[in-house]
């Protein structure tokens, strides 16, 4: 398995572009299914859970296309023949995010059979307010051999409030709801960027939703729907790493295309450890400052400080100067980088959902390893500010969601390789 090879200590200085957003192109794929004809889709990020998706729809009967050369950031999906309503076990598994199918399947197609995905690394992860909105639409769902079948010739608009705020969950019921009869009002809704995200492409294709990006979506049913060319917003995740990286390496960084308003919890809670950071016509500049001042985080929903962002941070909380209480409250197991940092000499001390984390004036790199993606983040940002060498295996994890993150931190100036097993 390939590894990731970290020598620290080099301020990284330059710019960076961030690519498109993992968590948008997901759902924004699985959309594809609710139109007959081919969609485009252009600034979608290379990565693993993207091929994935576009397999899982293929398996289905979907064509796709991932253009490459100068167009190596598009791609398409055509519905041009028999759709077969299924997602397997076989893919469901690598990826939870392959139930974000279900939604738009049901309401297409009137019949569908997903893997349940099961727990995860980071938390159980239930699916149970996926399944509750289907069902107020009027889905008859029934849960067989590991699989998830829903059914419903017509689904009808309902009301639906959620009992916990789900981002794929609004979203997979949302894309159910475009094509069901009358009116839709979801309640308790995520309001994530990539929430908004969907429903711009889905009222492109012609859905009528107003209220995404609040916790109240209305959406009013519509016959059918069209494809769509559409280009992928920017990863504020990834923008955000890119951000603690020039942070955590004392470096001055432009990190283009990083969207200040989707970003608003991160960049406050970075100018607290002394940042600098200021928005540029083409982005964010971070300037680090000479030395970290130690921050509290509690990690909630758009927009607090997001989860996707706690390891990232916590990374940086290692070498601040005071001690740093970082509480985690999406999900249950998401501290799964702390046992590595110690590795590399952090003080940290997990008390349930939360962490204590005592800076400390040097890291020293060691091989490390991780089981989730923003954990092995961590671990990369962590390596590019310890002294010698870290080595971070299992970086499959670290490609579902960045795209080439050693090429663009050697860019600015990182001494870091990838080395094929
Ligand atoms: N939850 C339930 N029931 C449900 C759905 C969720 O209890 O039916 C709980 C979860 O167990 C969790 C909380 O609600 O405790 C929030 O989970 P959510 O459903 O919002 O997470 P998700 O939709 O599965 C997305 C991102 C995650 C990100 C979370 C939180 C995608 C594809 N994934 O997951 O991204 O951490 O929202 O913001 O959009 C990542 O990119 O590294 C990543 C894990």
């Amino acid at each position: 398995m390939d590894k990731i090879i970290v020598k620290g200590g080099h301020p990284l200085q330059g710019e960076v572009v961030v690519s498109g957003a993992k968590n948008a192109a997901l759902p924004i794929l699985a959309s594809a299914l609710l139109a007959d004809g081919k969609s485009v889709y252009r600034n979608v990020p290379d990565l693993a859970d993207v091929v994935t998706m576009l397999k899982v729809l293929e398996t289905m009967g979907c064509g796709t296309a991932r253009l490459t050369g100068r167009q190596k950031d598009m791609c398409e999906v055509a519905i041009e023949g028999p759709i077969t309503p299924e997602a397997p076990y076989d893919l469901v598994k690598t990826m939870r995010a392959s139930v974000l199918v279900l939604g738009p399947l049901v309401a297409r197609f009137g019949r569908a059979r997903v893997s349940m995905p099961g727990g995860c690394a980071i938390g159980a992860r239930p699916i149970d307010q996926h399944l509750k909105g289907l069902k107020a639409l009027g889905a008859d769902i029934t849960l067989t051999e590991g699989y998830v079948e829903a059914r419903a010739k017509q689904l009808k608009g309902a009301t639906v409030n959620f009992d916990v705020i789900t981002v794929t969950g609004t979203e997979n019921v949302m894309m159910a709801a475009v094509l069901a009869r009358g009116r839709t009002v979801l309640e308790n809704c995520a309001r994530e960027p990539e929430v908004e995200e969907l429903a711009r492409v889905l009222n492109k294709m012609g859905a009528r939703i107003q209220g995404a990006g609040t916790s109240v979506i209305t959406i009013d049913g519509v016959e059918s729907l069209k494809p769509v060319d559409h280009a992928i917003l920017p990863d504020r995740i990834e923008a955000g790493t890119l951000m603690v990286a020039a942070a955590i390496t004392g470096g001055n960084v432009l990190v283009k295309h990083a969207q200040p308003e989707h970003l608003e919890s991160v960049i406050l809670k970075l100018r607290e450890t002394g940042c600098t950071i200021t928005a540029e016509e083409k982005g964010l500049r971070v300037k680090a400052p000479k030395v970290v001042n130690s921050v509290d985080v509690k990690t909630t929903e758009h927009p607090g400080f997001p989860t996707d962002m706690q390891a990232q941070l916590m990374g940086l909380m290692t070498v601040a100067s005071g001690t740093s209480v970082i509480s985690e409250s999406i999900f249950e197991n998401r501290f799964m980088h702390v046992p590595e940092l110690h590795r590399m000499g952090a003080d940290i001390t997990i008390q349930g959902h939360t962490a204590v984390v005592k800076g400390v004036k040097k890291l020293s790199g060691a091989p490390v390893m991780a089981t989730d993606l923003r954990a092995s983040a961590s671990l990369v940002l962590a390596g590019l500010r310890a002294e010698g060498k870290t080595e971070v295996a299992r970086i499959y994890h670290l490609d579902r969601g960045y795209e080439r993150l050693e090429r663009k931190l050697r860019k600015l100036g990182a001494d870091i390789r990838r080395v094929k097993a």
